[in-house]
């Protein structure tokens, strides 16, 4: 559905204008975001971990607002790990209790603003209800396309990574796919984020410098912006910083910053 740099794509070597797309594009086509930091901005304040979680909401309807307003076609937002399931359980419970408020106050406005919403993550191990409330509010934003909010929920890059090896090792033994017709397209569509084109800028709040698990496919040239900037605290002005960063750097994809500067739009 949606175009993938593909290692084949070598605009600059044809003299071709391709390699425009990937040096010179002063907005990201797709920012991914760890929103880190709701425990200690509550901690902060002496109030329950979960005061901090309910207080990363209105950063998310700022920065969803801020992406559509500067052209970022994909937002994807990392709401709940793998790893995170080893939390209090007390905890989670009320994490999950967010997301359905959340949905069920936010889907609405976020079809009218023509945002397409989906899911990525083990969702199956989540509690029904909520999955249901999932699955509506994708069916209800399809067909929009001003920009597509992908929010990951039991994710974990590792166990994305080991599910597309099972779905292509499946192919290989169901005799559909001959093993030499794997490559990095091939491979690629078998992960989570088949649909959506690589990540071109990483933020992550609360100022830890790490991946987490994330995305780890999907980064592989990503630029990464750092911010100690708890995530309730992280608003319009430090995503407008997070974005100044973007069109400060020089994407080179292993090529040499001469090549980039020949090829400059
Ligand atoms: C990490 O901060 C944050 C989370 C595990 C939850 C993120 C959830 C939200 C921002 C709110 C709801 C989201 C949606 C999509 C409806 P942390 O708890 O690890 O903070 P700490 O590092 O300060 O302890």
């Amino acid at each position: 559905m949606f175009a993938r740099k593909g290692a084949g794509d070598h605009g600059i070597l044809m003299g071709t204008s391709t390699q425009k797309d990937v040096s010179c594009d002063a907005v990201p086509q797709h920012v991914a975001v760890i929103m880190d930091g709701n425990g200690r901005w509550a901690r902060r304040r002496i109030l329950p971990r979960q005061v901090g979680h309910r207080a990363g909401i209105k950063p998310i309807r700022q920065i969803v607002e801020q992406c559509m307003c500067r052209g970022v076609k994909f937002l994807t937002l990392f709401a709940f790990s793998s790893e995170n399931w080893q939390r209090p359980r007390e905890e989670i419970r009320r994490l999950m209790v967010l997301f359905v408020e959340a949905l069920n106050s936010e889907v609405e406005e976020l079809y009218e603003k023509g945002v397409q919403l989906s899911f990525i993550g083990e969702t199956g191990l989540l509690n029904p209800a909520l999955q249901e409330l999932m699955k509506a509010a994708e069916i209800r934003t399809h067909n929009n396309s001003r920009m597509n909010l992908a929010v990951a929920v039991a994710y974990g890059g590792r166990a994305d990574l080991v599910n597309a090896a099972k779905k292509v090792a499946r192919q290989v033994s169901e005799g559909t796919l001959d093993p030499e017709q794997i490559d990095e397209t091939h491979y690629a569509s078998a992960l989570e984020m088949a649909r959506l084109p690589d990540v071109d800028l990483l933020i992550r709040t609360g100022g830890e410098q790490r991946i987490s698990n994330f995305l780890l496919w999907n980064l592989a040239y990503t630029e990464l912006y750092f911010s100690d900037v708890l995530w309730p605290d992280f608003g319009v002005d430090e995503m407008k910083k997070a974005l100044d960063f973007y069109v400060g750097r020089q994407r080179r994809f292993g090529r040499t910053g001469e090549q980039i500067e020949g090829a400059r739009c």
